[in-house]
């Protein structure tokens, strides 16, 4: 009796690991995490809390190869997530510099940066 009870507890839990898996998994695939976003738009920064001048070069570097990695709406609503957290965590950025800055770099941004920027919206 109790080791046919031990078994089913088994089965069961076998079940429920397979279905997580089942579940989780399409979620896992997404190509693009925050820690990617904040690492390549860092030489963003030092220019986005200056008065302006000319862009570094590694800044229009990091979003062109964030805007090609982040080609799907789930991967940008992530990126636009991870943008705006990110963003609103430094203190001193400015935003008209932040959101005319895709265009100064010719990268056509499906989003403009900014702190009230609706990520929910982003396709
Ligand atoms: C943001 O940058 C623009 C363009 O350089 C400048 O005119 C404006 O004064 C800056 N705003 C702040 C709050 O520094």
């Amino acid at each position: 009796m109790a080791r046919s009870s031990e078994i089913m507890v088994k089965k069961v839990a076998c079940v429920m690991v397979v279905m997580c898996m089942v579940v989780v998994a399409p979620h896992s695939e997404a190509a693009i995490t925050c820690g990617t976003v904040v690492s390549t738009l860092a030489p963003c920064i030092s220019y986005l809390k200056s008065g302006g001048g000319a862009v570094p070069a590694g800044c229009c570097n990091g979003i062109r190869s964030l805007n090609s990695a982040a080609k799907t709406t789930p991967d940008r609503q992530t990126a636009c997530k991870c943008i705006k957290s990110a963003a609103g965590g430094i203190s001193g950025i400015n935003y008209s510099l932040a959101s005319s800055l895709p265009g100064k770099c010719g990268v056509n941004l499906p989003y403009k940066i900014s702190p009230s920027i609706d990520c929910s919206k982003v396709q």
